[in-house]
């Protein structure tokens, strides 16, 4: 039996749980409601920062907060898109239907879940991923624009629902661009195929991980967002190499990743279960390093949110 002193001084497992008490209440509250509207927004963004920071401090387990999570989500707001983020029915939480949904601002039909859904897609998270699209057109009218003579060959890796392929040939259909998508999902790859049926001549799609097969045609643009961010330092700088590999010279690699800067964090974390890695500017540059990228190849540019990172390696 140690002395006495010894005893008192022995950690105690503090387990403070005012922060949920204090989230659950707002929850409640705006669940009696009907929902939030926009004044409520900054109200329970702070709630979920002062959550944020009680698990970043360790007073309160992030298990405990899931499970908090998933009981008011099934209870009160099945259907939302804060529960089908949470459901993962892909596996993980920001698979092609979540990413359809956020690019086409899906809301709940019934009033009450609606609110809560606005509440969703005005956040920065989504903002950024309605942004990214904008800058891969972007990229995409650059780039055509320096092919006056031969076709552009775009490769599109982890190509979800490929709506941003879509959208862009519908709108510049006299650009003779190719694209080759590939994705590890069955289900996105037919989703994409019937997105872009009205021009199944201009891009082919492959069913594959990417991890273990790329298609090797050489390629002018190559272009990857919302895969980045869920690979560790080690496979990041993996595929970025492969993906350097079949890019042509003069050719450009753009890997989308998720800023540290990420007002949305806490309600991704906390709420949705949806986890990345944040990454600043400087540990994507040094990521690239690593893959073998000369120094001033590299270049980082962010969305108009701040909250989307774009690597940029020349070849
Ligand atoms: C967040 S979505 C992004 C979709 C698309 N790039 C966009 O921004 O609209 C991520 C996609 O990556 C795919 N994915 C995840 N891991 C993959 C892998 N190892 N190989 C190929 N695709 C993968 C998923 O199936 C999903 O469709």
């Amino acid at each position: 039996m140690p002395p006495l002193a010894q005893q008192e001084r022995t950690p105690v497992r503090k387990n403070d749980f005012a922060p949920l008490i204090e989230c659950d209440a707002v929850l409640r509250d705006l669940i009696a409601s009907g929902g939030p509207v926009p004044s409520d927004y900054a109200h329970v963004n702070r709630t979920l920062r002062h959550l944020g920071d009680a698990v970043r401090a360790k007073v309160i387990a992030r298990e405990d907060v899931l499970a908090y999570a998933h009981d008011v989500t099934n209870r009160y707001l099945a259907g939302t898109m804060q529960a089908r983020a949470l459901g993962k029915k892909y596996g993980y939480s920001g698979d092609f239907e979540i990413i359809e949904a956020i690019y086409t601002l899906q809301t709940a039909q019934e009033p009450h879940l609606r609110r809560w859904d606005l509440y969703f897609h005005s956040q920065a998270a989504p903002n950024a991923v309605r942004n990214r699209k904008a800058y891969f057109h972007q990229l995409l009218h650059s780039h055509s624009a320096e092919r006056t003579k031969a076709p552009l060959s775009v490769l599109n890796v982890a190509s979800g629902p490929a709506r941003d392929v879509r959208e862009w040939v519908l709108d510049n259909p006299e650009r003779e661009v190719f694209f080759d998508c590939v994705d590890a999902e069955i289900h996105a790859i037919e989703r994409a195929k019937k997105l872009c049926e009205p021009f199944s001549k201009r891009v082919e799609f492959y069913h594959r991980n990417v991890l273990r097969f790329l298609p090797a045609k050489g390629y002018e643009l190559v272009w990857s967002a919302g895969l980045f961010d869920y690979l560790t330092d080690r496979t990041f700088v993996f595929l970025l190499k492969a993906l350097m590999a079949v890019t042509k010279r003069g050719g450009e690699v753009v890997v989308g990743n998720f800023s540290t800067y990420n007002p949305s964090r806490d309600y991704m974390e906390l709420l949705g279960d949806w986890v990345l890695q944040h990454r600043t500017q400087d540990h994507l540059r040094d990521l690239a390093l690593q893959a073998g990228a000369l120094a001033d190849s590299i270049e980082v540019n962010w969305e108009p949110e701040g909250v989307n990172l774009f690597l940029h390696i020349r070849r």
